[in-house]
């Protein structure tokens, strides 16, 4: 049997299948379809200070191979969260990821000294949303605010911190090494590409933001192309995301260079697909003959 057990950055996961940020809520609803338990991680909706209704819907188009969303950080603020979301995620024997977004990187800041004295494993520190005028992508695309967001994020977490990159840039490596000599632990990618969708009767776009953001399977070679990319330069570990729907998917993305691997968008068609990868994955891994599926990590033979 091939140990699953991977390393994140400190962060010990039982497996490295993680649920990403905005795919999973809290866990509540798939909590009824199997046990969160089974997973590597969770990382939760993404947090904002105070709670934020999201952007007037229609907020979600479908796309061939994916969908483009535009929920615009629809959340209870990170004071519920530690209140009434956390406890409940704590009967479960899984890590805790916090996705957190702010205006500004005093923001981030605060939510970061909430987050570490409520206790949760890891804090993801999202400058990568699309869907928000404010903050987010606005971090994600510029080396030095990215460093900036980065740097206080260290300073008044206590656990581990992790960087959440956009697809959005020219030259993701930029950003990466921005973050990682701000002090990330680990950094998460990809976010969701930029997108859009015109009804062709009614001649509007179908998002009532115009734009969002695109996620499922049609994002990942871009996605496996970005982590490459980013592992080659850059010694922080990796979480690889963008498409993942079956086992070899997940192991494309380690022999990339991720260290663990999120599962999102699938979840939407297969309430079980994080669990199906998980052991699609060991299957793969088995067969392989590893001993450890830490060993696919980077093991890409590039020609
Ligand atoms: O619109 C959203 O809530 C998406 C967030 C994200 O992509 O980080």
């Amino acid at each position: 049997m091939t140990d699953l057990r991977v390393d994140l950055a400190g962060v010990a996961l039982k497996n490295p299948i993680v649920v990403p940020s905005g795919t999973f809520g809290f866990g509540r609803e798939y909590g009824q379809f199997f046990d969160l338990s089974e997973l590597g991680a969770i990382c939760v909706k993404g947090l904002t200070p105070l709670p934020r209704e999201g952007n007037p819907a229609p907020r979600i188009a479908e796309t061939p191979m994916g969908i483009l969303n535009s929920v615009g950080l629809q959340n209870p603020g990170v004071d519920a969260f530690i209140a009434h979301e956390l406890p409940e995620l704590r009967k479960h024997d899984v890590k805790i990821i916090a996705n957190i977004s702010g205006n500004t990187p005093e923001e981030y800041g605060g939510m970061c000294e909430k987050l570490s004295a409520a206790g949760v494993d890891m804090i993801e520190v999202n400058i990568s949303c699309p869907n928000v005028k404010a903050g987010g992508l606005a971090y994600g695309t510029r080396p030095e605010m990215a460093a900036e967001v980065t740097e206080i994020a260290k300073k008044s977490s206590t656990v581990p911190v992790m960087v959440k990159l956009s697809p959005n840039v020219t030259d993701i490596t930029e950003i990466a090494k921005a973050v990682e000599g701000a002090g990330a632990d680990a950094i998460s990618l990809i976010n969701t590409i930029r997108g859009m969708r015109i009804d062709v009767n009614t001649r509007r776009p179908i998002l009532k933001m115009n734009t969002g953001g695109l996620s499922g399977p049609a994002v990942l070679p871009v996605a496996v192309r970005m982590v490459w990319e980013v592992a080659n330069a850059v010694k922080v570990p990796i979480l690889g995301m963008g498409g993942v729907s079956k086992g070899a998917d997940a192991a494309e993305f380690m022999l990339a260079g991720a260290a663990a691997v999120a599962v999102g968008t699938a979840s939407f068609a297969d309430a079980y697909a994080p669990v199906r990868v998980r052991d699609e994955l060991a299957a793969y891994a088995e067969k392989q003959g590893l001993a450890r599926i830490s060993e696919l990590t980077g093991a890409v033979k590039p020609w």
